[in-house]
């Protein structure tokens, strides 16, 4: 138990750095964003096609003090002001991590304040508390570059994994696309602005499951589905029409999520729907949910643009939660971890 647990109107300051963004935030009562600055390493990223797990942890290591630096200035608060340290322990780049956990470890310590750490996985979720009234009950559609899963989110601190993909993660998929349509990294938000200027004309296969497994997702034979379409038609010599091939693809995969979703919300009842993860920014995904929203009755969240993707202030939030549940804080061993659990 710790001595913090009562306290609402905890100010947190949270650092991520589990991928290619450095991320420092400031949340008071786990739903008020003071500051929240992210140094993105995509540019840097790009000419590789994806994310070099060195060249992302040498950045961290330049990108880290001044993050922090303004993320305090931009709050407007004092050091004296902030109850928590929170960071990204896992999942994510080991040698990127191993930046943010041990910077925060050396704030807790220099600072004398507690150290959380918290899962970029619940971090995730909580970007959906982030500035709105979203209370769990609730079924979470998580889709990252990482992971794609559905989770049953009974309380802040009590989440069961109904479903996880058994191969790749559906933000992989768009990844992986994009680049055999020629589009750079983040392959995602390219295959959306593509997709719009074409016709889902194309039929790519969906994974079939047995009922049992009727919450589990595939995105592995979609994604050879496509790259032997495009590589089959350079062959023949033929033309391709990379928009269609954009918006067939972004279709096919975006139903699955949302079908997924509502065998989950039939299967339990659940009146709300959340959505996070960095595909969760996707404008065509939102649409799908809003369109049967006030049909099946249900709400549904989603994160602003600009939290569905790696940010602290969704760290701030989650470990908000986690300290207001009376979780033990961590101490000085606190090392990073690759993967995490979902759920509990
Ligand atoms: O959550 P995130 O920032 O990092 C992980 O935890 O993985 O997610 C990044 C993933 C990338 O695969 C990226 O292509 C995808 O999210 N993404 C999108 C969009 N914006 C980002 N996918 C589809 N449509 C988007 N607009
Ligand atoms: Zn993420």
């Amino acid at each position: 138990m710790n001595n913090l647990k009562d306290k609402e109107n905890l100010v947190v300051l949270a650092i991520e750095s589990s991928c290619d963004e450095t991320a420092c935030s400031i949340v008071r009562g786990g739903r008020e964003i003071l500051s929240n600055v992210v140094a993105t390493q995509i540019e840097i990223h790009r000419r590789f096609g994806g994310v070099v797990p060195e060249i992302a942890s040498r950045n961290h290591i330049l990108a880290v003090d001044n993050v922090v630096k303004e993320a305090i200035e931009k709050a407007k608060i004092t050091i004296a002001n902030i109850d928590v340290i929170a960071v990204t322990y896992g999942a994510g780049l080991l040698g990127a991590l191993l930046v943010g956990v041990s910077y925060a470890k050396g704030l807790a310590y220099a600072w004398n304040k507690p150290l959380v750490a918290v899962s970029h996985i619940k971090g995730h979720l909580a970007a959906n508390y982030l500035g709105s009234d979203l209370i769990p009950p609730y079924i979470c559609l998580l889709a990252s570059g990482g992971h794609t899963a559905i989770l049953k989110v009974e309380d802040y601190e009590k989440t069961e994994l109904l479903g996880s993909t058994r191969d790749d993660a559906a933000g992989e998929a768009f990844d992986k696309v994009a680049r055999v349509l020629g589009l750079p990294y983040p392959g995602g938000p390219e295959i959306e602005k593509l997709a719009k200027e074409g016709q889902a004309s194309i039929k790519f296969p969906r994974p079939t499951f047995k009922s049992d497994d009727a919450l589990y997702f595939s995105y592995s034979g979609l994604k050879t589905a496509v790259i032997n379409y495009v590589h089959t038609a350079e062959q023949k010599g033929e033309e391709l029409n990379r928009a269609n091939i954009a918006s067939s693809f972004q279709k096919t995969a975006i139903e699955q999520m949302f079908d997924t979703t509502m065998i989950a919300v039939e299967q339990t009842g659940m009146k709300k729907v959340a959505i996070a993860g960095g595909v969760s920014a996707n404008s065509a995904l939102r649409e799908m949910f809003d369109s049967v929203a006030s049909k099946k009755g249900l709400e549904v969240y989603y994160p602003p643009i600009k939290l569905c993707t790696d940010n602290a202030a969704m760290i701030a939030s989650a470990g908000y939660y986690i300290v207001r549940s009376g979780a033990d804080f961590s101490d000085f061993s606190l090392d990073a971890k690759a993967t995490v659990k979902i759920g509990n």
